[in-house]
């Protein structure tokens, strides 16, 4: 519950002189600079955070390095991570008002549903990741050269990790990253945005107190361009997660290359909604409205195109508008609001950018496009029309409460598939149909890494991540852990008998 109580308490963290986790210590930065940190529903800043660079992550890869190789992690039985993992888990569910609060502050994301969903799917990410350190298995294999051999796989930790997180989820992302990557026996060094880094700093503590042992979990706050920059450079990390830009994605890449790491990247979205005649029109279309407008459509897998049976399409259309114009905007800590602000004044630009964009290009704004005349960083949730794939809104993150609605008719499964196939993205899809010829053989032709139908959402067993540009690899799930281990084949001849 949001109560003033709470708040005084998110505040005075807020207001800490915060370090660097890095070992068992929080530390300043080797510069001793720091950064403002801003709450994007007033703009004003009310938080610093230190300010890492190189020398900071040169310390945190030392520590990690440290307590990957020697000491109480290196020694540490499956159930123990397991433990430690669950531990978290019941921490994080302890505090889970205060550090939503807290995000709440800091992204804007209303308070209700940073506890409803973002904190409650990290304390999900943990328990469930917390089930896998006993589970990491490899096979036994039969051979078939010469002789007689016994052969087996293991399955070890790919070593330290770098783990880059973005701003539209903080919490969620990181503990996405960090509870797999711990289950697996990886140590790590995580960097959230630097719009966005008062979770992680939270999280750090609750990680102290569940007794992770130091250098297991260190934790820099800093700008992409700089401490982000050198961990995707550093020879001493084994492997970069990243959520973020496709820019920022080929730029990890890029700078991975130096010593061959392991890459993840989960980048960005066009996710279409598909919506056929005979499905549940109300639900979809409320659906089609949530999917685009939650967190501000600050979200990868938003359902940014909505493709609509020309026979059902006003209807729908007007379903979504109507819910769009029903949205309260404002502070996520106003219990009434429904919509918080997008994060900093660059993505409102950004985001109004992109609906003048459309306007040029022909598209009608049948509702929303314009910024509100009120302090912070609010705009007006946004449904376009008359929209194609020849124009940059509909093809383009905009990565804001902004939806292109178009229509299809009775042309062939391939043809819609081709359509919703036809941006560089390949996140995710959403097929509203009653239909199970529709559904299977829709599905079996997008290009997307997930496919929902008839619903939305996120499991931490269910992978995540994307076909073509949306990035490498999956998180969550059994393949989630995996991405943080090496294979390693041991094939043994057996003596002479
Ligand atoms: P970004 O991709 O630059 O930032 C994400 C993270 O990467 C932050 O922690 C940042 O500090 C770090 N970073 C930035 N440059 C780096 C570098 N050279 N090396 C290593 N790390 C670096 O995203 P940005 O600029 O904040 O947002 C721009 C657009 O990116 C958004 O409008 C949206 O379209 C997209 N985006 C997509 C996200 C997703 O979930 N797929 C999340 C955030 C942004
Ligand atoms: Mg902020």
């Amino acid at each position: 519950m949001l109560t003033d109580a709470l708040l005084r308490r998110a505040r005075a963290f807020a207001a800490e002189r915060h370090g660097l986790l890095i070992g068992k210590d929080w530390q300043p930065a080797a510069s001793g600079r720091r950064f403002d940190v801003e709450d994007p529903a007033t703009g004003a800043v009310f938080a610093s955070a230190a300010r890492a660079e190189r020398a900071d992550v040169d310390r945190a890869v030392t520590a990690a390095r440290g307590a990957l190789e020697t000491g109480a992690w290196a020694e540490m039985k499956p159930a123990e991570r397991s433990r430690l993992l669950w531990r978290l888990a019941a921490l994080l569910e302890r505090d889970a008002d205060l550090i939503s609060l807290i995000e709440t502050l800091d992204i804007g994301k209303p308070f209700a549903q940073m506890r409803g969903l973002d904190t409650a799917f990290a304390i999900e990410l943990f328990e469930y990741n917390a089930g896998w350190p006993t589970r990491l298995a490899g096979d036994s294999l039969p051979l078939s050269n010469p002789g007689d051999w016994h052969a087996y796989t293991v399955r070890e930790p790919i070593g330290v990790v770098g783990l880059i997180v973005p701003w539209n989820a903080p919490l969620m992302m990181a503990a996405a990253k960090l509870a797999p990557a711990l289950a697996a026996g990886c140590t790590v060094v995580l960097k959230p945005a630097e719009q966005s880094p008062l979770s992680a700093l939270y999280l750090g503590r609750l990680v102290q107190e569940a007794g992770f042992p130091p250098g297991a979990v260190n934790i820099l706050t800093g700008f992409g361009a700089e401490a982000g920059a050198a961990m995707a450079e550093h020879i001493g990390i084994d492997k970069i997660s990243f959520t973020g830009s496709a820019a920022t994605g080929r730029r990890i890449t890029l700078a991975a290359l130096g010593n061959f790491k392991r890459v993840t990247l989960e980048l960005g979205g066009k996710t279409p909604v598909m919506i056929f005649p005979d499905a549940d029109l109300d639900k979809a279309a409320s659906a089609a409205a949530r999917s685009i407008f939650a967190n501000t459509g600050q979200v990868c897998n938003a359902g940014a195109r909505l493709y609509v049976h020309r026979t059902v399409f006003d209807r729908v259309v007007e379903a979504v508008a109507a819910r769009a114009q029903s949205l309260r905007v404002g502070s996520g800590l106003d219990p009434e609001t429904d919509m918080g602000p997008v994060i900093s004044a660059a993505q409102l630009d950004r985001v109004t950018g992109y609906v003048a964009t459309g306007r040029n290009e022909g598209a009608e704004v049948l509702t929303g496009g314009a910024r509100l005349d009120r302090p912070g960083h609010f705009i007006a949730p946004t449904v376009l029309t008359g929209t194609s794939l020849d124009m940059r809104v509909a093809r383009e993150e905009i990565f804001g409460p902004v939806l292109c609605a178009m229509p299809f008719g009775d042309d062939d499964l391939s043809r819609i598939a081709a359509e919703a196939n036809g941006t560089q993205y390949g996140l995710g899809a959403q097929i509203w149909t009653r239909d199970l010829g529709i559904a299977h053989r829709l599905a079996a032709r997008l290009k997307a890494g997930t496919v929902r139908v008839n619903g939305s959402g996120l499991d931490p067993a269910l992978p995540f991540g994307g076909f073509k540009a949306s990035g490498w690899g999956r998180e969550y799930g059994r393949e989630g852990v995996e991405a943080y281990t090496e294979l390693k084949s041991v094939a043994m001849a057996l003596p002479e008998v």
